[in-house]
């Protein structure tokens, strides 16, 4: 590859102008904590601590000033992610805290992005359908992040990544509404697979599943073997889970995990008999408890195949973007 200098075309949009690559590390419930987030945003990109499912507002005070501390006590490039159906008390918590920038997704975020934009920290929504997409651009986010269905963790758009991203870019140029930088996410776990984002015309990728089998991420050492092991044709959607009550989302949306023997007996299908939900929920639970990872979920995109080892999370960065822009250089020497 000729030697090249990166022209940082991402530092346009206010959101991204701080990052040395247009990398975002994708807010993981349980997942990316201070530890994940603050490893990102040090190695130059976005890290988001994922707050959806925050039960007390210290929890989320506690972590992410911890955050800030690990980042050289610094906000930047530090973001805190939301979910639609959380009550307005952990908005009002994240605002307070006055992060880079604030990620919702999933439900009814409508009063939620708008308190948001009032406080001038940047928004960033992610959707899975062109009609939400617009409707993110109505509600003018500063970026919208366009989840394809390889998507880890829960998501509800059958379109893959490869055929949504362009498809939003479109409908948003269309409406007057192109100015608003599309991230894609859904199944990019290295370099080549963010150089094909880049050639959508995405300004930049978010990766969930490459950072959740990261050192810092908050997952056991146990479910981040299971990770490693894993292929893409381990995983799958279900909703069984949140059917069964042992989550709380909403109708609609399912979730891609790697596949375990409680799905495999169970099926993908909602169960109808009351006696076999109420089994399958104790089931659940106790596995909750005693850490079986034969039965609770591991969301899991389906990049995972292309993951092969524990690293830090500055050596994915890392990798990822340097992949990216070798593939970019090849291709540009090859085909230019
Ligand atoms: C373990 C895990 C947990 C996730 N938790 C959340 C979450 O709490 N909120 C959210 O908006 N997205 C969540 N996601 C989805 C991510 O925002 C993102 O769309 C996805 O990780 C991108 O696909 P990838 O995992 O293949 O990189 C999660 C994903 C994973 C893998």
């Amino acid at each position: 590859m000729a030697s090249r200098t990166v022209k940082a075309p991402w530092k346009v949009f206010g959101l991204m102008s701080q990052l040395s690559a247009p990398i975002v590390a994708a807010p993981m419930n349980g997942v990316s904590g201070p530890e994940l987030a603050s490893s990102v945003a040090q190695a130059g990109g976005l890290g988001f601590i994922g707050a959806g499912m925050v039960k007390d507002a210290k929890d989320l005070h506690r972590d992410f000033k911890r955050a800030v501390e690990l980042n050289g006590g610094s906000e930047s490039r530090l973001g805190i992610g939301l979910v639609g159906f959380t009550g307005s008390w952990l908005v009002d918590t994240a605002i307070s805290l006055r992060p880079h920038a604030l990620w919702i997704s999933f439900g009814d975020y409508q009063e939620a992005a708008a308190k948001i934009k009032k406080s001038s920290i940047p928004l960033m929504i992610m959707v899975q359908s062109v009609e939400e997409a617009l409707k993110a651009g109505d509600l003018d986010a500063d970026a919208i992040v366009a989840q394809g269905s390889e998507s880890g963790g829960h998501g509800c758009g059958p379109t893959s990544t490869l055929c949504f991203v362009p498809e939003v870019i479109d409908a948003l140029q269309q409406a007057g509404k192109g100015h608003i930088p599309v991230l894609a996410a859904g199944g990019i776990a290295d370099g080549r697979q963010m150089a094909a984002a880049l050639a959508l015309g995405a300004a930049g990728a978010v990766v969930g599943t490459r950072f959740a089998v990261t050192k810092e991420s908050m997952l056991s050492e146990a479910k981040k073997q299971r990770y490693v092991a894993a292929k893409a044709a381990d995983t799958q959607r279900v909703r069984i889970y949140d059917d069964l009550g042992a989550l709380d989302w909403p109708v609609g949306i399912d979730g891609r995990i790697i596949a375990n023997a409680f799905t495999s007996a169970h099926g993908t299908a909602t169960l109808t008999e009351e006696e076999q939900q109420k089994t399958a929920k104790e089931e659940i639970a106790k596995a909750t408890q005693d850490g079986n990872l034969d039965v609770v979920p591991l969301w899991c995109g389906a990049g995972i195949g292309l993951i092969h080892s524990v690293e830090s999370a500055e050596d994915a960065f890392n990798a990822i973007w340097s992949g990216a822009r070798a593939r970019l250089g090849a291709l540009a020497d090859a085909y230019l």
